[in-house]
């Protein structure tokens, strides 16, 4: 098909429903499994493929078939690099997954990740799309990354200031490194610092520590209720197929925020230290009756209408049907414009 030559570790035709939280159905021409840096070079030629990088595909949305190469990022290992008076420092492979990091740093006693328990994917992941929970972002705990910069094969190293972190946003989303594994994410250091803080402020997390009658948490605790509120709010994708929150909160000028609060006062709003307000994209589609409703087979969730579930047996082409329905009924009623969070292919 392309006349180039691609190592043997490249497959052909790999289905990808079961590659992806919201099981889409469709496939990719090539899939390749990468373990290591020296598999990423070699895959270096196949610059003229569409080439994307996948972890554990939950925030992302096949909308049909892949016609190019997909990078399955496997690179392992977590190891503690280093200490100081003030931080621990900890690095991963970009392969591993999230939760089992956050699980095995608490059990080593470095706390400082608690907040951001459960969230699906992997450590490679996490800072492209700054992920982000109950008042923690992983901006808050890193301290660089290493990325295979495809075209020259260098090796690359990029600290918190490089990555441009947003919300939901960094670099990497900035300069679209997600959509052409241009530059590829191989290994995360965190940085933990030892003067440890409970983080309890965030509505649901508050509630539950008060329902387990938990006054001074340790991190373990507050990983539990994390793990206890997210249990009880968002499907588990393993049964019910979702990529999570998919829309951003949206950020809306303050004068925006007033007006519509002003008409609907319980509106959650989080106003931002730029003047702008993040306003609660949930509550607005509960209130344009989306909150529990299908469109084919796919539908808003019932207990927290920000995720998009796979009822069973979805195609891509609903899921994309049912953004822009949402989408229009809210710009409809509120005037304000959602945006899409998981990357849609
Ligand atoms: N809300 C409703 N109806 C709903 C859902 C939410 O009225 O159906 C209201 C809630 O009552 C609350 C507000 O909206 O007042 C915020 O809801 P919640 O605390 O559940 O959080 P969220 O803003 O909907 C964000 C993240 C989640 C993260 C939680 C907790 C985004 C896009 N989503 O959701 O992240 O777990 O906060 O920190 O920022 C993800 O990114 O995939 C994700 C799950």
């Amino acid at each position: 098909m392309t006349g180039m030559q691609l190592p043997e570790f490249v497959q052909r035709d790999v289905e990808l429903a079961s590659r992806t939280t919201l099981a889409l159905p469709g496939k990719a021409t090539f899939w390749a499994e990468i373990s290591n840096v020296d598999q990423l070079r070699q895959v270096v030629g196949s610059s003229a493929l569409r080439r994307f990088v996948l972890g554990s595909g939950s925030n992302l949305v096949f909308s049909g078939d892949f016609d190019g190469l997909l990078l399955h990022m496997a690179i392992g290992g977590r190891e503690l690099i280093g200490e100081d008076d003030d931080a621990w420092y900890v690095r991963a492979g970009a392969g591993e997954n999230w939760h089992q990091l956050v699980s095995w740093t608490l059990e080593q006693g470095w706390p400082g990740l608690e907040n951001l328990a459960l969230i699906p994917g992997t450590v490679g992941a996490a800072p492209i799309q700054n992920i982000g929970a109950y008042g923690l972002e992983v901006a808050d705990r890193f301290l660089s990354l290493e990325a295979l910069d495809m075209p020259s094969g260098r090796l690359l190293r990029l600290d918190r200031t490089a990555c441009r972190f947003a919300y939901r946003d960094s670099v990497f989303k900035q300069q679209g490194w997600h959509l052409d594994a241009c530059r590829v994410i191989t290994r995360v250091t965190f940085r933990l610092p030892k003067a440890w803080q409970p983080l309890t402020a965030y509505t649901d997390l508050a509630a539950e520590l008060d329902r387990q009658q938990t006054t001074h948490p340790t991190a373990q605790e507050i990983a539990a209720a994390v793990i206890a509120v997210r249990r009880r709010k968002l499907p588990d994708p393993t049964v019910v197929p979702n990529a999570g929150s998919f829309f951003h909160n949206p950020l809306v000028d303050g004068v925006v925020a007033e007006r519509l609060r002003w008409t609907h006062p319980d509106l959650p709003c989080y106003p931002q230290p730029d003047g702008r307000v993040k306003l609660a994209a949930g509550w607005l589609i509960e209130h344009s009756g989306w909150k529990g409703r299908d469109l084919g087979c796919v539908g808003m969730y019932e207990k927290q209408a920000l995720v998009l579930v796979n009822r069973g047996g979805a195609q891509g082409a609903e899921v994309i049907a049912l953004a822009r329905a949402v989408q229009a009924d809210v710009r409809a009623r509120f005037g304000v414009e959602l945006t899409p969070e998981p990357v849609i292919l």
